[in-house]
């Protein structure tokens, strides 16, 4: 049955999030791709401009996989995968910032947005980022981002400050702005536990 098959019959489609911990098969590869294709048709805002081909897109999301760095997010509705986010962790050279995790790529492919998929992916990224010892997330994102912005900012985090040249988009700069969030205070982090897990 289809999105709108469900949708017409009155039944909800069931969502959830969760950390990717293995390989993923090669169907959620694929609905990986599909959200990835739809949303950069729809505007991209995380990064794409322009339509990867599919080889490209497979061999990034696995690249993006392997690396022990960085941790993958997906969201679902009823079982299919329509967004991501990915939780960049600090090198381990530096120590100044071991608390500080980086969010990125996050969006909810066009076809599943306005139904607080975005919002609880968020949050289950900032639990885990919280049960892995760390304290603070940045974001960064294009100030053209209306709706993240808004999500972001009704989820607490502060603006740092704009970047007037954060990226460039068919040959223009486009402005930027940078967030962080506290999740959690240093006191409730135990460096020894912490260390064990990282
Ligand atoms: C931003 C995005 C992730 C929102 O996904 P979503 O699942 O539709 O969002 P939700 O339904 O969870 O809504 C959460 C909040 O986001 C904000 N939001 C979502 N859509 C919005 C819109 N069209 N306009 C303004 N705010 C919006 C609201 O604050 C909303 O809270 P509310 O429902 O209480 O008002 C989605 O629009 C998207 O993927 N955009 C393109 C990619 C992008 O910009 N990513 C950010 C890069 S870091």
């Amino acid at each position: 049955m289809t999105i709108e098959q469900i949708q017409h019959t009155g039944l909800k489609p069931i969502p959830s999030v969760e950390l990717v911990s293995q390989p993923l098969s090669s169907g959620d590869l694929n609905d990986l791709c599909d959200a990835t294709e739809d949303a950069i048709k729809a505007g991209g805002g995380f990064g794409w401009i322009q339509l990867p081909n599919r080889n490209l897109l497979e061999r990034f999301w696995q690249g993006v996989l392997a690396m022990p760095q960085r941790l993958l997010f997906v969201a679902r509705l009823d079982n299919v995968i329509c967004g991501t986010a990915q939780l960049i962790l600090p090198a381990r050279s530096n120590e100044a910032q071991s608390y500080h995790a980086q969010l990125s790529g996050l969006f909810i492919a066009p076809w599943a947005r306005g139904q607080g998929l975005s919002r609880r992916l968020l949050d289950f990224v900032e639990k885990t980022a919280q049960h892995r010892g760390y304290a603070v997330i940045n974001i960064d994102l294009r100030e053209t981002q209306e709706a993240a912005i808004q999500l972001y900012e009704s989820a607490g985090y502060n603006m740092i400050g704009k970047h007037p040249l954060y990226a460039v988009v068919n040959e223009k700069f486009v402005a930027g702005r940078s967030y962080y969030k506290l999740i959690q205070p240093l006191e409730n982090i135990d460096p020894q536990t912490r260390g064990q897990s990282l």
